[in-house]
C-alpha cells in the first residue's frame, strides 16, 4: 500500500449531498512523498484511486526567491526537469479528470530559507509584484489552474496546559498573548489584502484560474486575515485546524492535535470549530470554508513521569521515534499508526501493541443533527507505557476514519445550517 501524506480537506462530503455544485473537497499532494523510500514513496500517477472524489489538487509546495522575491520551484530538478517534471505529471491529471482543479500552493512550511522573506514580502508593493507576475507566468507555463498561498505568517507561540502540576489552563490564561510575536501585526495585515487583492487583478482576465488561501496551523486569523477585505476575492479558504499540539511545539506535554471542540480547561480559540466560527462570524460564506483533516498522526515519547492512564493533557519527554515509512520524528503517516495497533503475530521480544482509546463520547452516528452529538470529540489517541528500563514509551494523537467522519459531519452541520449557534433560531 502507499502512504497518503496527504491533506484532505472538506467543505462537504460531495456523495452526501444531493447539490454538489458548491461542496468543495481539496485534495493535497505533498512532493516531497516522490522522494522518500520504497512503501513511502508516492508519485503525483498514484493519486488516481483518490482523483474522482476531489474537485481540487493542491500541489506543495513552491516557495519565494529571497533577494528577488519571485515565486519559484523549491526543487526543479523534481518539479521541472525533464527527467521528473513533476509540475507537468500533476496538471496533466486533468486529461482524465477534466473538472479537478489544479493549484500550485506556495510556503506550507516547506520553505525554509530565510522565512522573514514572507513578512518583507507583505511590506512591499514591488516584491508583491514581482511575486505575482512570476508566479502567474510560472502556473500559466505549467498548466496550472491558479495559485493556493499557504502563507508562513507568525505563529501562536505555544503554551503549556499545565505550568505547573495540577494547573491548569484558566491558571495561565492572563499572561496569554502579553509578548507579540510581530510587531507589525497590522502591517501585515494589510499587506497580505493587498496580495491578495493585486493577485486577484492579475488574475481577472484568466477566468479559468483561481486563488485559494490556505490558513496554516496555529496563524492566527483574527490577526492576519481581513475577512471582509479578502473573501470575495479567493475561491475558497483552506483552515488547517490541526497540529495545535505537536512534539516541536510541545515538547514536554502531549494533548488532542486536532480536536473539534475544546476539551476541557484547554484554549478555547485552538480547535476546529474556534477556527471555522472565525471566519463565519466575520462574513465568509459557508461555502468557501474548507477544513482541513490531516492523515499523520503527532507522537510523543512517554517516559517514567507520564501520567499511566495516558490520558491528555499527558506529560511527554520530547517526539517519538520515527516510523519505517515516512522515517520522521514526532510523526507517524496513517500506514504507520495501524502497523503499531495491530500486531496479529506478536512474537516474543517484541514490543506490544499500543491500545487505542476513541472518544469517550458517544460514537459518531449518522444523521447526528445537534451540536451536542459532536461536542465532546476531540480525536483519537494510542499509546503504549515505557517498558522497566523506560524504553518504547509512545503517545500518538491522530485522526482514524471515524474522526474523520465526524469533521465531515461536523461540516456537514454547519453547511447545511440545520445548526448555528450563531445566527439564532434555524428557518424551515
Ligand atoms: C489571536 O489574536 C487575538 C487578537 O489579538 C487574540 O485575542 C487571541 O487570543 C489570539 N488567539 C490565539 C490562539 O492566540
Amino acid at each position: 500500500m502507499k502512504l497518503f501524506i496527504a491533506l484532505v480537506g472538506l467543505l462537504a462530503l460531495a456523495k452526501a449531498l444531493p447539490a454538489v455544485t458548491h461542496s468543495k473537497v481539496l485534495c493535497y499532494y505533498d512532493s516531497r512523498s516522490y522522494v522518500r523510500e520504497s512503501q513511502a514513496r508516492m508519485l503525483p500517477l498514484d493519486l488516481d484511486p483518490a482523483l474522482s472524489f476531489c474537485t481540487h489538487l493542491l500541489y506543495g509546495y513552491a516557495g519565494i526567491q529571497p533577494d528577488t522575491y519571485k515565486l519559484v520551484s523549491l526543487n526543479e530538478n523534481l518539479d521541472i526537469d525533464r527527467t521528473h517534471d513533476n509540475y507537468r505529471a500533476i496538471t496533466s491529471l486533468k486529461a482524465k479528470y477534466p473538472g479537478l482543479t489544479v493549484l500550485l500552493s506556495v510556503g506550507g512550511d516547506a520553505d525554509t530559507e530565510e522565512p522573514e522573506k514572507y513578512n518583507l514580502l507583505l511590506e512591499s508593493q514591488q516584491a508583491r509584484t514581482a511575486f505575482i507576475n512570476s508566479g502567474v507566468l510560472l502556473a500559466e507555463q505549467y498548466g496550472f489552474d491558479g495559485i493556493d498561498l499557504a502563507w508562513q505568517f507568525p505563529r501562536v507561540k505555544p503554551k503549556k496546559i499545565r505550568s505547573t502540576w495540577g494547573s491548569l489552563w484558566h491558571g495561565i490564561k492572563k499572561t496569554f498573548g502579553t509578548t507579540p510575536v510581530d510587531e507589525k501585526e497590522s502591517e501585515h495585515r494589510e499587506g497580505f489584502t493587498a496580495l491578495v487583492r493585486e493577485l486577484k487583478q492579475a488574475l481577472i482576465h484568466k477566468p479559468k484560474m483561481q486563488l485559494g488561501v490556505t490558513v496554516l496551523p496555529n496563524v492566527n486569523s483574527t490577526i492576519y486575515h481581513d475577512v471582509p477585505a479578502i473573501i470575495n476575492l479567493v475561491d475558497y479558504v483552506n483552515v488547517g485546524a490541526y497540529d495545535y499540539y505537536t512534539p516541536t511545539r510541545n515538547n514536554k506535554e502531549a494533548d488532542y492535535t486536532a480536536p473539534i471542540y475544546t476539551p476541557q480547561n484547554r484554549n478555547p480559540l485552538q480547535n476546529a470549530d474556534a477556527a471555522v466560527t472565525y471566519w463565519l462570524t466575520s462574513g465568509a460564506p459557508s461555502q468557501k470554508i474548507v477544513l482541513s483533516i490531516a492523515t499523520f498522526g503527532r507522537t510523543w515519547k512517554l517516559d517514567a513521569d507520564s501520567e499511566i492512564a495516558g490520558v491528555p493533557p499527558i506529560h511527554t519527554d520530547g517526539p517519538g521515534e520515527a516510523g519505517p515509512y515516512v522515517k520522521t520524528e514526532g510523526l507517524l503517516s496513517y500506514p504507520e499508526v495501524c502497523g503499531k495497533l495491530i500486531n496479529p503475530n506478536q512474537q516474543k521480544g517484541m514490543r506490544p501493541h499500543l491500545r487505542k482509546v476513541t472518544d469517550p463520547s458517544k460514537r459518531f452516528e449518522l444523521g447526528l443533527t445537534k451540536d451536542t452529538d459532536l461536542t465532546y470529540i476531540f480525536g483519537t489517541y494510542a499509546f503504549r507505557l515505557p517498558d522497566d528500563n523506560g524504553e518504547g514509551g509512545i503517545w500518538v494523537s491522530y485522526e482514524d476514519p471515524d474522526t474523520a467522519g465526524q469533521k465531515a459531519a461536523y461540516v456537514k452541520l454547519v453547511k447545511e445550517s440545520r445548526w448555528c449557534r450563531y445566527c439564532g433560531p434555524i428557518i424551515g
